[in-house]
């Protein structure tokens, strides 16, 4: 954070901590500088203020769980939907005594091999333990303990479960530096510890264990499918209804369908065609065709477990940005570059969000700002600076992005989450060469 971001930050009331030496994930406590921070900074969480702080995926907004009011004054911070429940971050599994009413064998199990970790459990919550304002009147609670030394020492010192969402604006890209959380929320909450940038650079998984055993993934993130599966068993795991990240022809599209859905609600009905300067293109048609529909409709089916957050718009930048994908990476970035030249020229300024092993596909000055996610290969390190990304082209004021996929799996699954919904599921397919 520089000096100019400090001074705002003080003149607009909200408290600002930096944690010298040892608040960040690299090491594994907190040294007794940071241990001073922290200890006035749970102080604050305890008599009802809100703290924001670094976890090892992205910064949480936290207040007391216990505390009603407080919970309250995340939720208006942040601007969101009350019917979005919060994710409770405790310092270690004692923290479940009183919270829970039961763990399945299965999630203690996950338990055992993620905690601490980016592993959020929706677990059966024990009546009456928290106000219903933290979860949105669901009988389920997520918990999860977070990876990060000045996280646990903060919520250990609290003495108190911390709800934490995402410190963002409702909407916006979580935050990944201590600065992204003033940009959003300078003046309107208690403080924030600054521990340096957050590790993963998406949120944790948010999973439920059914009765039967299966482990439904209702948020893709930072522990992949295949680690889950590795605990869970082959087979054990499957996409909640808004993750739709595995177990349909074309999980993209679905989520697509869905979010596109979410956004024409959102807009009181208006489409969500993707046109450069607002004229109308073939190339751009996102493949809401009636296959996406009905795999929306099946997103949508009741019954399925569901993560209530997914449903709304997320991550978005201020820029209207799409995803290009077709069968080769080549044929993907003359599409892409094809629709840049033509935004550019419409008087849009453009963004680019390419993998580094393409860009050799693009012409030079492709976009007004490009932003590499790093090696295709390496999904780790578009995780690490996607949210980051987003708000650059923010800063640079950016009205037209496109971002090129990358393959579902592992890590990519998260990213790929993520990026459909920042696009609201504007889908451009490249056909191939
Ligand atoms: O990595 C993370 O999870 C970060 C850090 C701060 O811990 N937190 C985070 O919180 O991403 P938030 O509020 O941005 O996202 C919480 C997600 C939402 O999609 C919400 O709907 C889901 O978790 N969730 C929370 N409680 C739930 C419940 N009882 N049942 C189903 N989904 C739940
Ligand atoms: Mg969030």
């Amino acid at each position: 954070m520089d000096k100019k971001e400090s001074r705002r930050a003080k003149e607009e009331t909200t408290r600002y901590w930096r944690l010298e030496g040892g608040g960040n994930a690299e090491v594994d406590t907190v040294s007794a500088e940071a241990a001073a921070d922290i200890a006035e900074a749970a102080q604050l969480l305890r008599s009802g203020g809100t703290v924001a702080f670094p976890t090892e995926t992205v910064y949480g907004l936290g207040a007391d769980a216990r505390n009603a009011e407080a919970v309250q004054a995340v939720f208006a911070a942040k601007g969101r939907p009350s019917d979005n429940p919060l994710i409770v971050h405790i310092a270690d599994e004692g923290g479940l005594d009183g919270l829970v009413a039961d763990v399945h064998p299965l999630a203690a199990r996950l338990m055992e091999a993620f905690w601490p970790g980016p592993l959020t459990l929706v677990l059966p919550l024990k009546p009456g333990a928290l106000p219903p304002v933290v979860t949105a009147g669901l009988d389920t609670v997520g918990i999860r303990v977070p990876d990060h030394p000045a996280a646990r020492a903060l919520i250990a010192a609290a003495g108190c479960p911390v709800a934490a969402p995402s410190a963002n604006r409702s909407g916006r890209p979580s935050p990944t530096l201590a600065s992204h959380v003033l940009e959003d929320l300078a003046g309107a909450i208690g403080g924030v510890l600054d521990g340096g940038p957050a590790g993963v650079g998406l949120e944790s998984t948010v999973v439920q264990v059914l009765e039967d055993g299966t482990v439904a993934v209702l948020r893709p993130g930072g522990v992949t499918a295949e680690r889950l599966a590795a605990v869970a068993g082959p087979g054990a795991v499957v996409a909640g209804a808004d993750a739709a990240s595995g177990n349909h022809a074309d999980p993209a599209a679905a989520l697509a369908a869905e979010a596109l859905a979410a956004e024409a609600a959102a807009s009181g009905g208006k489409g969500a065609a993707d046109v450069p300067g607002g004229s109308s293109d073939a190339l751009d048609a996102p493949g809401a065709s009636g296959a996406a529909e009905a795999a929306a409709a099946q997103a949508f089916s009741v019954g399925a477990p569901r993560s209530p957050g997914m449903k709304y718009a997320h991550y978005a930048p201020r820029g209207r940005l799409s995803i290009v994908r077709g069968p080769s990476p080549r044929g993907a970035a003359e599409v892409a570059a094809a629709l840049l030249r033509e935004a550019g020229r419409a008087g849009e300024k453009t963004g680019l969000l390419l993998f580094e092993e393409h860009r050799e596909f693009y012409p030079e000055h492709a976009a007004d700002c490009l932003v590499s996610l790093g090696s295709i290969g390496l999904p780790e390190q578009a995780a690490h600076v996607l949210y980051a990304a987003l708000r650059q082209f923010d800063e640079a004021g950016v009205t037209y992005i496109l971002a090129e996929a990358c393959p579902a799996e592992g890590l990519g699954a998260a990213v790929m989450n993520r990026l459909v919904k920042a696009a609201a599921g504007r889908l451009i397919d490249a056909e191939a060469e």
